[in-house]
């Protein structure tokens, strides 16, 4: 059989990895500044989390939720205690689609209301809800076509004050950071007026904090460099380093009842036990503050170098945006220095490391960086 050849592919086969960087079957050392995805947050094969799951499997891996995992509590209250949400339920699913279809679901059960506001150039998955809140037609297939999704523009209050003034909004979801959209930070002001407006109007705010969370802004969520209180956030991502976690945060106030919600394999032990190994490193070694200190190093040296790009971004979310498409700089950077790097469109690069990265690290990609221009 052969695989559905929906990927565009770099002829690279990665077979080992360690800390911020990857080998491939060739024995070449990449430099890894795309975290593949955005997904590795602790570093790879960090040794507590290989040796957290090793045990896990070893003793059980996965059972049903139908009975009694104590590896969820212990995941819920670290996260609860590392996040500042300690008082918020936490729904464990797979994925970061599954986090925003499960955040959807519940705002529209909780209101009674259909319709979801979200904001141009933003992603939210590509599940049914998920894709037609992500303004991107091109994903969208007739079936995911929706009138219940309302894509406006960000940052322009009024629009979604008028939406809100209907009465039909179960909610808004907007990325903490926009990720594939390009980088962009929503205004402060913005979100704190929306906060309020979704309060004043009965619906719900949704934080899909799926890429810009879990330490990568340089705060445990992006939100938190603002004063808004989301009713719910939604993970995955970094949450598992690479095991396929997802969850999302809820605030106290919604209750559940019997069936609300459900997944087959959401919370397993494996899940959890990679889940846990990444909070217990994110805090021992102080990685969210390092992902803000060798952040602010590398936008500091970029605005150096290149004083003509525009460099945007918090923590170790950063997008450096040219007057030309990047393809041929990527390429470069990935063949001649072995440097893995992401992209938005044509001409952003995205850099999405690992939390673990030094300046020394970050010193390899501003060295070739700077030659290249
Ligand atoms: C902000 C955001 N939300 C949701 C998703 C969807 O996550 P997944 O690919 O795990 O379904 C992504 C994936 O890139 C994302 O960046």
């Amino acid at each position: 059989m052969e695989l559905f050849d929906a990927y565009n592919l770099f002829n690279i086969t990665p077979v080992k990895a360690s800390g911020c960087y990857v080998w491939d079957s060739e024995g070449k050392k990449y430099l890894d500044l795309y975290g593949g995805h955005a997904v590795i947050s602790i570093g790879h094969t960090h040794p507590h989390y290989v040796s957290l799951i090793s045990e896990q499997l070893k003793k059980i891996g996965f059972y049903s939720n139908s009975i009694v995992n104590p590896l969820q509590q212990e995941l819920a209250d670290k996260l609860g205690n590392l996040s500042g949400y300690p008082d918020y339920k936490l729904f464990l699913c797979n994925s970061g689609a599954e986090a925003n279809e499960n955040a959807v679901k519940l705002a529209s059960f909780v209101t009674g209301r259909k319709r979801v506001i979200s904001y141009q150039k933003g992603f939210h998955g590509r599940t049914s809800a998920t894709v037609a809140l992500t303004d991107n037609p091109k994903i969208v297939a007739p079936f995911n076509e929706t009138e219940n999704a309302v894509i406006l523009p960000m940052d322009e209050i009024g629009l979604t004050e008028k939406e809100l003034k209907t009465g039909t909004i179960a909610a808004v979801i907007i990325e903490g950071i926009q990720g594939i959209g390009g980088i962009n930070i929503p205004d402060q002001h913005f979100l704190e007026e929306l906060s309020e407006l979704t309060k004043k109007y009965g619906a719900l705010l949704i934080l899909d904090e799926i890429q810009s969370g879990y330490g990568r802004s340089g705060k445990f969520f992006a939100h938190q460099y603002t004063s808004v209180i989301p009713d719910i956030i939604t993970m995955a991502k970094g949450m598992g380093n690479g095991f396929p976690v997802g969850g999302i945060m809820i605030q106290p106030g919604i209750k559940p009842w019997k069936g609300m919600l459900g997944t087959t394999f959401g919370g397993n032990h494996l899940a959890c036990a990679a889940a846990i190994a990444v909070l217990d490193v994110l805090k021992d070694e102080d990685l969210v503050n390092n992902a803000s200190r060798t952040g602010s190093y590398i936008i500091r040296k970029v605005k150096e170098i290149a004083p003509g790009i525009q460099v945007r971004g918090r923590g170790l979310m950063i997008g450096l945006e040219f007057t030309f498409p990047v393809k041929e700089m990527r390429e470069q950077l990935l063949f001649h220095n072995q440097i893995f790097t992401g992209f938005s469109g044509q001409n952003i690069i995205r850099l999405l490391p690992p939390l673990c990265l030094s300046e020394n690290e970050a010193g390899i990609f501003l060295n070739a960086f700077g030659k290249m221009l």
